[in-house]
């Protein structure tokens, strides 16, 4: 991920135990302070690209290798680095969270109908069934179709009414993920965190969902294929581009090609970033993002409306 060029590696675990995992996995927490202790794992990290480094990817390098997560950890790790290592290489930090549509489900349903939905970054197009999930804001009623996949999203204000109407949905991956294919589906299971039961069923309840009507996913660099997938979407519908957890992977000079790309095509644009990723929607805000808790800022048209779970469980509007 770009941003962390010149973090040392020990750092790089710590601060991920300390910010990203407490509060969410004991385990995690654990053995990042495990792994930035370990000087000759710091080594074997060292010697992968630096994007390569990222706790996230090996602890599911290791749960999906069948690894174990308890004291046994580290020794097993230096015994399989050979193994380990080749997965991290081989695979990426691809987590799939349809959670995330809980979120941009207001957006959506505010938009004239029918909509043609294009998701940039797509990994397995999870996030392209918003139509197909069941929705509980604040524990209230249901909204949606009934579904395997129901999302639970606490909320500071309205709520939606509608479901939106989708009549076209494709989307843009450097590597997408083929529901259909087990291992795949497998490694997208080994990047969910430990403890996070609810959140693997849900995912498993969205493949299951998916695989009924695998997604059109383009394979190719979202800079060079968008212009064409937005030519190809229905001239009746609303076409949205949107995307979630995925330009923090894209240079900023790409970040800013992109977001050039977005202010040309006649498209409505949905973002759903960590607040430092797309600086022009971060000074709209006018207020400073929490800083007790990790928060994306869910923008339409470049305009911020909300701060967001980033796995889809709160919609604070701004
Ligand atoms: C963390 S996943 C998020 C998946 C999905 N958006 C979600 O919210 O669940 C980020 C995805 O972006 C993709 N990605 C990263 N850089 C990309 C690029 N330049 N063009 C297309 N896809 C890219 C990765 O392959 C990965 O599948």
């Amino acid at each position: 991920m770009h941003g962390m060029e010149g973090t040392d590696t020990a750092d790089r675990y710590l601060r991920f135990g300390r910010f990203e995992a407490r509060g969410h996995s004991p385990t995690y927490e654990r053995l990042c302070a495990a792994v930035a202790d370990d000087a000759a794992l710091l080594g074997l990290l060292d010697e992968l690209p630096v994007a390569k480094r990222q706790p996230n990817l090996l602890y599911g390098a290791v749960r999906f290798l069948g690894g174990p997560l308890d004291d046994g950890f580290l020794p097993w790790v230096h015994e399989h680095w050979a193994e380990v290592s080749a997965v991290m290489r081989e695979r990426s930090t691809q987590t799939n969270e349809p959670g995330r549509c809980a979120t941009l489900l207001p957006l959506l349903t505010s938009l004239p109908q029918p909509l043609a939905l294009i998701e940039v970054g797509a990994s397995a197009g999870l996030c392209l069934y918003p139509d197909r999930y069941r929705y509980r804001y604040d524990g209230g009623q249901p909204l949606g179709p009934a579904s395997g996949v129901t999302l639970a999203c606490r909320t500071n204000g309205p709520v939606p009414r509608e479901m939106p109407r989708v009549v076209w949905r494709a989307g843009i991956d450097l590597n997408p993920i083929d529901v259909r294919d087990v291992e795949q589906v497998r490694w997208l299971e080994a990047l969910v965190w430990p403890e996070q039961e609810d959140r693997l069923s849900r995912l498993r309840a969205a493949v299951d969902l998916a695989r009924s009507d695998p997604p059109h996913l383009v394979r190719g660099d979202v800079n060079e294929t968008l212009d064409e997938l937005v030519r190809q979407a229905p001239r009746d519908a609303t076409v949205v581009v949107f995307h979630s957890a995925v330009l923090a992977y894209l240079p900023p000079a790409e970040r800013e090609r992109f977001a050039a790309t977005m202010r040309r095509l006649p498209v409505r644009w949905i973002s759903n970033e960590a607040p430092t990723v797309l600086p022009d929607i971060a000074a709209r805000l006018g207020r400073t993002p929490p800083a007790d808790r990790g928060v994306f800022v869910l923008a339409l048209d470049e305009k911020p409306v909300a701060f967001t779970g980033p796995h889809g469980q709160f919609l604070d509007w701004l």
